[in-house]
């Protein structure tokens, strides 16, 4: 499988009046052809902020994002935002939880996917772009789409919208497609719907995802791999099938501890990690789970661990995998 995306030592920090937060502290992964990644943590462990720094999405004027995120053999850290404009869109598509930041409410939804079309394919003509609009809207589930092509985005109900906005990341063909929670504000059975045109759409046109999730069952479902965020660096890196059957890192086994079980009884309270994750905005020694981890150990609290490889291909940032600390 080709490799798309190689991010190394990916940092972004922000300042913001006077304090500066480290959010993201060092990513590394690749995104290959046609797969499905999902990235899964706790609220304000960096994902979005991560997500956006792959196309420079994060305020210009308040961040500073290091490292480098080779695409296609360019560095697109290096690249300005003119250049940067040429790349979303049309090598990276982008959906977010909420579709209406993204649509133009005042344009009709077919117009907007056109707009998108010919915004990188100037030369495809009028004709040919509407005709791409209606395939897309087709494509993602819009019933008559010869109907809607004239609808404004508030007559469209939440699943309608985010089908559409799909279609709009969809219309330049880009091989990447980044997703943050693009369905957490759908109710159950649209978000079921959505994530299986993901799916489907993946299938039939190669694209790789890159997907930020709060549910486990949507990484089970949907995902091949799965990064696990904590305190704004990866922990875990694996298949989701491994994820599930043999977790490795301490974070990631309490994460999937807390997941309500069906056959739970109802008296028995739901498993809620204790502790909180430390704060970024001061520097500190050792590991950022370690005040919270049943499992560690004195190395823990001193030094910072890296990502150890104790299973082919399954990466962990825990010392218990580290040969110093082996028993
Ligand atoms: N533009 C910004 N300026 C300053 N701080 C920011 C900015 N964006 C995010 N942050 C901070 O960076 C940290 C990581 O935020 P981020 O939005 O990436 O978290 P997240 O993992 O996506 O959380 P959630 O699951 O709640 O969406 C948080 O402490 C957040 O407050
Ligand atoms: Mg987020």
């Amino acid at each position: 499988m080709k490799k798309l995306l190689d991010v190394k030592k990916l940092h972004v920090t922000f300042s913001s009046r006077g304090e500066v937060l480290h959010a993201v502290r060092g990513l590394d992964f690749s995104l290959y052809e046609s797969e499905i990644v999902g990235i899964v943590g706790e609220s304000g462990c960096g994902k979005s902020a991560a997500l956006k720094a792959l196309t420079q999405l994060n305020p210009r004027h308040t961040t500073l994002t290091e490292g480098n995120i080779l695409y296609e053999e360019q560095d697109l850290l290096s690249y300005s935002e003119r250049q940067m404009r040429k790349i979303r869109g049309k090598e990276i598509g982008m959906i977010f939880q909420d579709p209406m930041t993204s649509l133009n409410p005042t344009m009709k939804i077919g117009e907007q996917i056109m707009e998108g079309y010919l915004q990188h394919f100037p030369k495809a003509g009028r004709k040919k772009a509407k005709q791409r609009a209606l395939e897309l809207l087709h494509d993602v589930g819009i019933p008559d789409p010869e109907e809607r092509f004239d609808a404004y985005p508030h007559t469209l109900s939440g699943g309608m919208r985010q089908r559409v906005m799909i279609a709009l990341a969809l219309a330049c063909e880009p091989k990447i497609l980044l997703a943050d929670e693009p369905t957490t504000a759908l109710d159950v059975t649209i978000q079921a719907q959505i994530l299986r045109l993901l799916k489907k759409l993946q299938e039939t046109t190669k694209i790789s995802i890159l997907l930020i999730t709060h549910d486990m069952s949507v990484v089970a479902n949907l995902c091949d791999r799965v990064l696990v965020m904590y305190a704004g660096k990866i922990v875990e890196n694996t298949t989701s099938s491994l994820l599930f059957s043999s977790p490795q890192h301490p974070y990631t086994k309490k994460l999937l501890a807390a997941i309500p079980k069906l056959d739970q009884p109802k008296t028995q309270r739901l498993l809620s990690i204790e502790g909180r994750p430390p704060h970024l905005t001061h520097a500190f020694l050792g590991c950022g789970f370690c005040s919270r981890c049943d499992e560690a150990m004195g190395i823990c609290q001193k030094e910072d661990p890296p990502l150890f490889e104790p299973h082919e291909k399954h990466f962990s940032a825990c010392f218990k995998h580290d040969p110093r600390c082996l028993p």
